[in-house]
C-alpha cells in the first residue's frame, strides 16, 4: 500500500529511518536523525539558493510552473487582470478575499486618505543627488518612514499591523512620484483623493501647472493592469527578503525596504531596464539573427528570457503583449516591440530556447510598455516594487500570523581554516567540517 511516508538508508552508518511525507515534503530537521556518531551533528541538506527548499506554507499565490499558471488566492492572473483593480487584488492578497462593495469603499478611503508624505520625509529626500536612482530614493524614504512611525516596531498587534499596511500601500506611489519629480528638478505634486490609484500615481508624476491632470484612462487601466501582475509571486527573492528580515520582528518599513534593495537587483526587478538596454543594444531587426548567435554562444543572457519557476510561457508576458496594443494606441508605436516580437517569434522556435525551457517573462515586455507611457527606464523597477509592496505585506502578515514562526537562520557547511593561533605558523588545513567542526 502506498505510504506518505519516505524511508532512507545512512550507508555510512547502514541506518534506516522512515519521514512522514507531509504536503510533497519532508522536514529537513528530521535528517540530522542520521548520525555518523554521537557528537555528530546529523546530516542537514544542501540547497544554495534554495532550488528545492520550501520555507512555509502559503495560501497566497500559486504558480504552477510547467503549465504556466498563475493564481492570486485561487483566481487566475487573467481573470484579474481583465476584472479587478489593483486595490482589489491588493486586498484579496492581504485578506484572502475580494472586497464586498462595502469593503471596498472603505479600504479606497483608507488608502487614499494616507498618501501624504510629513513634509519632514520631504526635506529629506530633497537630499539626494539631483540624479539619484530612483531605486535608490525609494529604499531609503521607505526605511526613513520606521522613524517616522515608531509605533510601527509593535509588529504582534493586529491593528497596528494593519494602519502600517495602509501607510505603505498608500505611501509607495507618492514616494515614487517624488523620487522621479526630484530628478526631473520639479516641485512635489501632492495627492488628488479624486483619482484612482493609478490616476493619481501619474497625477503626481506628471501634472505641471494645470489646476487638474488629465489622466488617458487607457494609460491609467494600463498601469492599474501592469500593478495587477506584478503586485505577488510567491516565494520569489524579495518576498523570502521580506520574510526573512520580518522573521527578527523586524518593522514593516525597514522590511520592505530590505525587499525593495532585493528587487533592485538586475536579476530581479532590474531586469526590465535590462531587457529595454538590450533591446537598444540589437537596434534594429536585421541584427537579430546575430545577436541570438552570441546568446547560443554564451556571451550574453536573452535578458527577460527565462525564469526560476516558469517552464512554459509566463502568463504574465501574455497579458502584457496585449496591453502593449492599447497602449500604444493612445502612446504611438514603439520600434522595440518589433524587435522583441521578432526575438520572441525566433526563440520560440528555435531549439537552443526550447529545449532549455526558455520562455518570455514578465520583464519582456512590461519595459517597452513603461517608455512608450513616459517612464525613464531608471523609473521601470520603482513601477515593480509599488504594486509588489502588497504581496511583500501579504506575505508578513501570513508570516507573522503562522505558528512555525521562528527567525530565519540557515546553517552551513564551514570549509575553511580549522584552527590557527595569532603569531604561530600553523600548517594550514582546509577540511569540510560541519557546524561543531567534527571532520565530515
Ligand atoms: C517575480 O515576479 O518576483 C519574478 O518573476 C521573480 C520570481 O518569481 O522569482
Amino acid at each position: 500500500m502506498p505510504k506518505d511516508a519516505l524511508t532512507i538508508t545512512d550507508q555510512r552508518t547502514n541506518q534506516t529511518l522512515e519521514f512522514p511525507v507531509e504536503l510533497g515534503t519532508v522536514r529537513a530537521t528530521e535528517l540530522r536523525k542520521f548520525k555518523t556518531s554521537p557528537d555528530d551533528f546529523g546530516l542537514m541538506t544542501y540547497d544554495p539558493a534554495f532550488m528545492n527548499t520550501v520555507d512555509c506554507k502559503s495560501s497566497i499565490t500559486f504558480i504552477d510552473g510547467d503549465k504556466g499558471i498563475l493564481r492570486y488566492r485561487g483566481y487566475d492572473i487573467d481573470d484579474l487582470a481583465e476584472n479587478c483593480t489593483f486595490l482589489q487584488v491588493a486586498y484579496l492578497l492581504l485578506f484572502g478575499e475580494l472586497p464586498t462593495p462595502e469593503q471596498e469603499k472603505q479600504w479606497r478611503f483608507d488608502i487614499t486618505h494616507h498618501t501624504m508624505l510629513p513634509e519632514s520625509t520631504k526635506h529629506f529626500m530633497n537630499g539626494f543627488r539631483h540624479d539619484a536612482h530612483p531605486m535608490g530614493v525609494l529604499v531609503s524614504t521607505v526605511a526613513a518612514l520606521s522613524t517616522v512611525y515608531p509605533e510601527a516596531k509593535h509588529v504582534h498587534d493586529p491593528a497596528n499591523r494593519q494602519l502600517q499596511t495602509i501607510r505603505l500601500i498608500a505611501k509607495m506611489p507618492t514616494i515614487a512620484a517624488y523620487s522621479y519629480r526630484h530628478r526631473m528638478g520639479f516641485p512635489y505634486i501632492y495627492p488628488d483623493n479624486d483619482l484612482s490609484y493609478a490616476e493619481n500615481f501619474m497625477q503626481m508624476l506628471w501634472r505641471m501647472v494645470e489646476p487638474k491632470f488629465a489622466v488617458s484612462p487607457v494609460l491609467a487601466r494600463a498601469l492599474d493592469i501592469l500593478f495587477i501582475l506584478h503586485a505577488d509571486h510567491e516565494q520569489n527573492c524579495s518576498s523570502t527578503t521580506m520574510r526573512v528580515v520580518g522573521s527578527a520582528e523586524a518593522d514593516p518599513y525597514l522590511s520592505v525596504a530590505s525587499a525593495a534593495s532585493a528587487l533592485s537587483g538586475p536579476l530581479h526587478g532590474g531586469a526590465n531596464e535590462e531587457v529595454l538596454r538590450m533591446l537598444d543594444e540589437i537596434g534594429s531587426l536585421a541584427n537579430i539573427p546575430a545577436y541570438i548567435d552570441r546568446v547560443k554562444k554564451g556571451e550574453f543572457k536573452l535578458m527577460g528570457f527565462g525564469h526560476r519557476v516558469y517552464k512554459n510561457y509566463d502568463p504574465r508576458a501574455r497579458i502584457i503583449k496585449e496591453v502593449a496594443d492599447q497602449v500604444f494606441e493612445v502612446t504611438g508605436h514603439n520600434q522595440k516591440i518589433e524587435i522583441a516580437l521578432e526575438l520572441e517569434r525566433i526563440a520560440l522556435k528555435d531549439d537552443y530556447f526550447v529545449s532549455r525551457k526558455l520562455y518570455p517573462n514578465v520583464d519582456f515586455y512590461s519595459g517597452i510598455i513603461y517608455e512608450a507611457m513616459g517612464f525613464q527606464p531608471e523609473m521601470f523597477t520603482v513601477l515593480f516594487a509599488i504594486p509588489r509592496t502588497a504581496g511583500w505585506l501579504a506575505q508578513w502578515r501570513e508570516l507573522m500570523d503562522d505558528p512555525e514562526r521562528k527567525i530565519a537562520r540557515p546553517r552551513q557547511v564551514y570549509t575553511g581554516i580549522v584552527h590557527r593561533k595569532v603569531g604561530r605558523k600553523t600548517e594550514v588545513k582546509h577540511e569540510a567540517r560541519d557546524v561543531v567542526g567534527v571532520k565530515g
